[in-house]
This record gives structure tokens, sequence and C-alpha cells, in this order.
């Protein structure tokens, strides 16, 4: 990333204290390589020890809401402005590196076996952060955070998102290089979660669930504009950064969301608002190991050898 200019943004966050934006509950601008493009080069460089994140995380999960690492954030509108953006940007990186695992298939590099069970496991990560993201009560969600999205743009809506665009197929129609005998079990549960999670946040946001691209009298901007005013809405740029930059950006993000869940809890204590599918029993347990499944991603994502670090028994193992 020292190439583009924004060094501290991939510093590999330490351990105990919040690191994130500079300030509990900050934000920061995301930096990723243009859809379809390639990492970025690598030189030469001594090896990443992205072990000291992972443990974090993983402590986080077992003895967060015990010993919470940050105060609790004081202003609602702050709190969930944070996870608005950084949910959101996390999405963003965990959908490129679904993209990148389907394009290994297609070029077979990896086998259907070697990948769908690593794409499950992504496509739970994507599921927690729409839980995450979704958190927000809905009287803030409609008076602060739908107002924002509108000025940008009428019509804004989440299928303008660039990097979902890869793997749009994937989550609409279950498409995938693979041949018919590959099992596609357990990632066939995993997006059936994820819609069910969508349509609860959704339907728990807005009360009629209608996007705004679907009330607006307009017409969305063609294809190219709408990923530009859905990435500058995001503060997410593009230029070539390495996959360690990628990887150290998820990262983190993904310690500063434990560190909130520790210290604020998933919903604020009078927000009891939940649809009937996010009372559903495979929800509700999926919520309960919400910092696992984080874990569970960044071990992933970090190319970590499983026995390194103890299994979080969620995420691709995980029953529904
Ligand atoms: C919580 C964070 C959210 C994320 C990450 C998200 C993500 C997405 C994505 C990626 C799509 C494109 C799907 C496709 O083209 O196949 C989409 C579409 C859609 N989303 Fe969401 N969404 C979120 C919240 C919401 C909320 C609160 C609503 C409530 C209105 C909503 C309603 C819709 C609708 C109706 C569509 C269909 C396209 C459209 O009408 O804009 N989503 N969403």
């Amino acid at each position: 990333m020292k190439a583009s200019g924004s060094g501290a943004l991939c510093d590999l966050p330490s351990v105990g204290r919040w690191e994130f934006g500079g300030f509990a509950y900050g934000t920061e601008p995301l930096v990723l390589p243009g859809v379809g493009e390639p990492d970025g080069p690598t030189v030469p460089s001594p090896a990443v020890d992205y072990t000291g994140s992972c443990r974090h995380l993983a402590a986080l999960g077992r003895r967060g809401l015990l010993i919470p690492e940050v105060a609790p954030c004081e202003s609602p509108e702050e709190l969930f402005w944070f996870r608005w953006l950084t949910g959101h940007q996390v999405c963003f990186i965990v959908w490129r590196l679904i993209a990148q695992l389907v394009d290994d298939l297609a070029e077979d590099r990896r086998s259907s076996a070697e990948a769908l069970p690593l794409i499950s496991r992504y496509v739970d990560g994507y599921s927690v952060m729409l839980l995450y993201t979704g958190s927000c009560p809905p009287h803030l969600y409609n008076a602060l955070i739908r107002p924002s999205m509108r000025r940008r743009h009428r019509a804004f809506s989440g299928a303008w998102a660039p990097d979902y665009w890869p793997i749009r197929d994937l989550f609409r129609r279950g498409r995938l290089p693979v041949s018919d005998d590959a099992d596609r079990g357990e990632l066939h549960d995993a997006i059936r979660l994820l819609h069910l999670i969508h349509d609860g946040v959704a339907a728990r946001l807005v009360a009629d669930g209608r996007s705004l691209l679907r009330e607006s009298a307009v017409r969305g901007p063609g294809h190219g504009p709408a990923g530009l005013i859905y990435d500058a809405y995001f503060t997410t740029l593009r230029a070539p950064v390495t996959r360690h930059e990628v990887v150290a950006q998820l990262l983190r993000r993904l310690v500063a969301i434990a560190q909130d869940v520790a210290a604020n809890g998933l919903y604020a204590a009078d927000d009891t608002i939940r649809t009937a599918e996010l009372r559903a029993a495979e929800v509700t347990k999926f919520e309960s190991g919400l910092v696992d499944i984080l874990h569970g991603v960044a071990q992933q994502a970090c190319d970590l050898p499983s026995p390194l670090l103890p299994s979080s028994g969620h995420g691709g193992g995980m029953s529904r």
C-alpha cells in the first residue's frame, strides 16, 4: 500500500487497544484493486506474521463480552455509522476473496473439494456482516443512513456494488464453474441462509422492505457511474494493492468489529425489533457465533494452517 500512499491503513492490528480510524468507532477509507484486476505485484519483503491479529480475534470471541477493550460508544449515530461503513467494506473484501476462488475453479487452480468449503466460509462471513450492518435501530436507519444514500442518488442500490458483480450469478442462481457431481450442499445452505438474513434485515429496517431503487421514480445511472457513486459513498478507492494489503485491511476491520461487539453487543438494549427471518433458530445460532465466524474468515484469508489456532466450530464446519 505504501506505493499508493496509504501506509498506516495496512498496519496489522496489535493486541488490546482500539487502533482503527485513529479513535474508537472512527472509520477508514478502503483501498482495493479494480474489480476483476489481480492483486498488485508483491515486492520481496520479510514474511508477514498474521498470527497475532488472528489470536486477538479468537480471544475476543472467547472472552470479549467479559473483558471489553474499549468503552461502549456513547453516540448511537457514530456507532451505527461506523458499522454501516465498516461492515460494508468487509463485504467488499469478502466478495473479492470469493470471486478469486471462483476464478481459481474456472482456471483449474483449485479443485471443487478444496474451493467450495472455502467459499462457504466466506459466504458465512458475508451473512454475519449483514447482521452486523443491519443491527442499526430502524428509526436511526430511516433518519440517518437511508437519507445519506438517497442524497448520493435517489435510486441508490446494493445492486450497484462493483465487487458484487463477478459473483452475482453465484448468489442469484448458484452458478459455479464446477461439474454437476461436486458436493455443493454446504455452499447451498450458506447461500440460502444469506438470503434469509438479507430479507430479514431489509424487512427490519424498512417497513415494506422496498429499496430506494424500487421506491424511486428515476432510473439508475449506467453501470460505470453507479459503481463510482457506490464506491465513493463507502469511501472505497481503487489502486493496485497487494494481497497482503487486502488481507491486512480486512484484519484491521475484523478486530475493530469484534472489539465493538464486545463493548456494545450486537443490538441496542432498547431495540427489540426482529423479523420472523431473524428469529429463526438458524439465524440466532449464527448471531451468537458472530465473532467466531469472523475469526474463521480471518484465519482463512491469512492462509493460516488450521492447527495453529483453536477451531471456532463455526464457518465452514458449522451445522445449520
Ligand atoms: C445490511 C446491509 C445490506 C447489504 C450488504 C446489502 C447488499 C445487497 C446486494 C449486494 C444487493 C444486490 C443483489 C443482486 O443484485 O443480486 C442487494 C439488493 C437489494 N437489497 Fe440489500 N443489502 C443490505 C441492506 C438492505 C436493506 C436495509 C434493504 C431494505 C430496503 C435492502 C433491500 C434490497 C433490495 C430490495 C434489493 C434488490 C435490488 C434493489 O431493489 O435495490 N437491502 N442488497
